[in-house]
């Protein structure tokens, strides 16, 4: 048996590929250093969902569908407002993902229609930004800010957590982090809702699944843990005496390692570019310098390359996205691949139903209660 499933091949894609050992990572044939460079969070969402780069006009229709399907339902931004303002966000936004198919006006959902799919992702990928920037602001006692369907994603995300206009570099270093978060094979949250679509249960629970997944410190909740470690660190010299004592007591570096990758995560530099970048803007210089000596030294000790989670806590900490925001952030990108990947099993649908090895005890004796 593979233990968590290591190596197993459990779905045919067309939507991304990893090579692990060369450190590449392709989205429907275009790699990740193109896509970073060149590409805004509205085409790859075309990419991945309607399986290429749009056209001027294609682009065009994406920005305004996503812009028009932004907007929350009042049952949403009002059910957000009741949650106690100590709710933590990952789990705001799984109760928000699910509230999202139930309000009013909800456009009937058919699993077996994928343009009906296809109309919900593109719903899914629009709201969660504002989930995230509505819960935001209500557990302050603010008003939420409306996007404004003019403007991009990364944009109205942005404004919708900070609340006020953000600027050119933050918004662009915004887009390329949901760029480089959009998609990634067969992780664990993306195979949760593949399972959960495989059921041909419906896409919000399918999505809802995935935010479950996603949250564990092992997957997207790992670039929290990452900003608490630098933030702890008080000065450069003290970055070695922090590792080396946390590998003493055979603590996992969190934005470390890599299921699949073997060596350095291809989004890795990308994301230390807009950090450093953001961080010098920001006067937080001392910030990506602690970064930089922990990769050094974790590397040192260990041989682990940083993943993906490494440098967007240094780059969302620049940007003065609250901690506890970071992997909801994640969610916000990668709801772009969980649904395409639902649309994608949904085509060619198998129930997905592994085996199991049964290791446990075999023909017991009854023993009656009162003799127990
Ligand atoms: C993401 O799958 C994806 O694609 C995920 C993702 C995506 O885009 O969807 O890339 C996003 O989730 C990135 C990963 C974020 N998680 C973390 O940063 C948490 C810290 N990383 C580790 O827990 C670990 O590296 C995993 C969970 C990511 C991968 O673990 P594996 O493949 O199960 O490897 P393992 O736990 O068996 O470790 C192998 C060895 C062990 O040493 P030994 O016990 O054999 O001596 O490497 C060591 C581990 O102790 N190791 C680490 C380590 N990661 C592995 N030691 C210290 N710190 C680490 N971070």
């Amino acid at each position: 048996m593979a233990a968590g499933l290591e190596g197993v091949v459990a779905a045919q894609t067309s939507l991304s590929w990893i090579d692990g050992k060369r450190g590449m990572l392709v989205y429907r044939g275009y790699a990740i250093d193109d896509l970073a460079r060149h590409a805004t969070f509205e085409e790859v969402v075309h990419l991945l969902l309607e399986g290429s780069l749009p056209t001027p006009d294609q682009l065009a229709e994406v920005g305004k569908r996503l812009g028009e399907e932004a907007p929350l339902d009042p049952l949403a931004v009002t059910t957000l407002g009741l949650l106690p303002t100590t709710t933590i966000p990952m789990e705001a936004l799984r109760t928000g993902v699910s509230l999202l198919s139930a309000g009013e006006g909800v456009p009937t959902y058919d699993a077996d229609d994928p343009d009906s799919s296809r109309g919900h992702a593109y719903r899914i990928v629009a709201k969660l930004p504002t989930l995230i920037g509505t819960f935001h602001r209500l557990r302050q006692g603010l008003e939420p800010v409306v996007p404004d369907p003019e403007r991009p994603v990364a944009y109205n995300l942005l404004r919708g957590i900070l609340g006020e206009e953000p600027g050119d570099d933050a918004v662009a270093a915004m887009d390329c982090a949901l760029v480089l978060h959009a998609e990634h094979t067969l992780n664990a949250s993306t195979f949760a809702a593949r399972i959960t679509a495989g059921t041909l249960s419906d896409i919000y629970s399918a999505i809802t699944s995935a935010v479950g997944t996603l949250r564990g410190p092992l997957h997207g909740g790992a670039n929290e843990k990452v900003a608490e470690l630098l933030e702890s660190i008080a000065s450069l010299d003290d970055v070695e005496a922090a590792i080396d004592d946390k590998l003493a007591r055979k603590e996992r570096i969190m934005g470390f390692g890599h299921r699949v990758y073997k060596t350095e995560d291809p989004r890795g530099p990308h994301l230390r570019d807009w950090a450093e970048r953001l961080a010098d803007q920001a006067g937080r210089r001392e910030l990506f310098e602690t970064a930089l000596k922990v990769q050094q030294v974790v590397f040192d000790r260990k041989g682990l390359y940083i993943n993906v989670d490494f440098y967007s806590a240094p780059l969302y900490t620049a940007m003065g996205i609250p901690r506890d925001l970071f992997t909801p952030l994640f969610a916000a990108s990668r709801a772009a691949g969980w649904t395409a990947h639902v649309l994608e099993q949904q085509a060619n649908n198998r129930l997905i139903r592994p085996s199991s090895e049964y290791v446990g005890e075999r023909e017991a004796t009854w023993v009656a209660l009162e003799d127990r």
